[in-house]
């Protein structure tokens, strides 16, 4: 199963592409789903349907869905939902309804994943396309599978801290109340499919991520900061989409200046982004609702060729080793080498900092005491140098 998730700046067209890969893809005969996780859901508009938050027949081959967390949390999530609340009234606190669970950070995202792992065990789809919200938020929630590991691991390490005292104070009144076995479950549970969620994003011959842009100065700088940062969580981005692009044949000295302004855009594009991919598509007149004009953008896109086609493999990072020095490269294009940060931390993993972001990378275990000998910089990104402690 083949999953693609579109990512970009809000209003250049990510939920149009969506739609349209979803369409052909339908049409070549994948058994396809796609998956709205943007809150303000547009899909239903754009295909002209009515799309619920559970599955939806669309067309022959074709499903979608236009996840609702809220629904997700009443539906799928109980037996943790009851605990936390009844840990919090314990504690004097009010009650949580779904509703105020539903906006922890990265949930609409990991609901989406999960559906992914769902789908991948059911064999139901062949093909599953994940329309997202705009940047910054997608991005947080694309780090979800290491940040929710974390919370999980705390959350679980608290609650066996709770069992131990437990057993230890028999007898005594405790005035919290104990997660059942149920809820144990249900969080290893979750914890666990976290685990796979992860696999499945980090394997480019699963999940690839395509960038939807206009060609314009701040779509242009949002995506390249994007870029850096899927490549730092370790996501494939396969290809760029420029969409909204205007006609060469556009008429009239209005159009022709922004033509002109264009042209700069795009070679700026390229500058920045080759040799990945790049796609475009043309500015229609009119809106891109409906299935026709969907149909109309898939044509532009894609031609004659597969949608669902993998346009990258190669993922963004990886080990080597040679003569003793062990060497963990990163891509990471556009990153100004004065602003990255690196530390080692007493778990045995490296936390790299650019900016506001942060990546903590879980070592492997033959690096798990290895000295960091340093770092290097060239235009294809990050080399972090170890050297293996010697045992006798
Ligand atoms: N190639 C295009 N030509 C003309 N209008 C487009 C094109 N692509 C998208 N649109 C329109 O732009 C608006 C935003 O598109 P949408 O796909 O909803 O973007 P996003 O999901 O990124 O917010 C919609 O009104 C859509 O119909
Ligand atoms: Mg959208």
């Amino acid at each position: 199963m083949r999953t693609i998730i579109y990512n970009g700046k809000g209003g250049v067209g990510k939920t149009s592409v969506a739609a349209a890969t979803a369409i052909r893809s339908a049409e070549m005969g994948y058994r396809t789903i796609i998956m709205s996780v943007d809150t303000a859901h547009s899909l239903g508009d754009s295909l002209g349907k009515d799309i619920s938050a559970e599955v939806t027949k669309i067309d022959e081959n074709l499903d979608a869905l236009e996840l609702n967390i809220i629904h997700e949390m009443r539906t799928k999530w109980s037996t943790i939902k009851d605990y936390i609340s009844a840990l919090m009234v314990s504690q004097g606190l009010e009650d949580i309804s779904a509703e105020e669970m539903a906006i922890l950070p990265g949930m609409e995202m990991a609901a989406a994943l999960f559906y992914v792992l769902q789908f991948r065990d059911s064999g139901a789809y062949d093909v599953v396309i994940i329309d997202t919200a705009p940047t910054g938020e997608t991005l947080r929630l694309m780090s979800f599978p290491d940040v929710s590991n974390w919370y999980i691991d705390k959350m679980f390490g608290v609650m066996k801290r709770l069992l131990v005292i437990a057993r230890a104070t028999v007898g005594k009144v405790l005035e919290f109340p104990l997660p059942s076995k149920e809820v144990m479950d249900s969080i290893e549970g979750i914890k666990n499919d976290m685990e796979r969620v992860k696999e499945v994003l980090e394997d480019p011959e699963q999940t690839t991520i395509r960038l939807v842009l206009n060609p314009e100065r701040m779509p242009i700088n949002e995506t390249m900061r994007s870029y850096t940062y899927l490549c730092l969580y370790n996501k494939t981005v396969e290809c760029l989409i420029v969409n909204k692009v205007l006609p060469p044949d556009a008429d009239g000295d209005f159009l022709k200046s922004r033509l002109e302004e264009q042209a700069g855009y795009m070679q700026m594009i390229h500058d920045a982004f080759d040799p990945l991919k790049i796609m475009e598509a043309y500015q229609f007149p009119t809106e891109m609702r409906g299935r026709k004009k969907l149909e109309a953008l898939a044509d532009m896109i894609f031609g004659d060729s597969d949608p669902t086609a993998t346009y990258a493999r190669s993922s963004p990072m990886r080990f080597t080793s040679e003569k003793g020095v062990d060497r963990l490269h990163i891509k990471m294009p556009f990153v100004d080498p004065s602003e990255i940060e690196l530390f080692k931390t007493h778990d045995s993993s490296i936390i790299i900092a650019t900016g506001a972001q942060k990546r903590k990378i879980a070592l492997p275990l033959t690096l798990a005491d290895a000295d960091l000998l340093g770092a290097e910089f060239d235009d294809d990104g990050l080399t972090i140098k170890f050297r293996r402690k010697k045992h006798d």
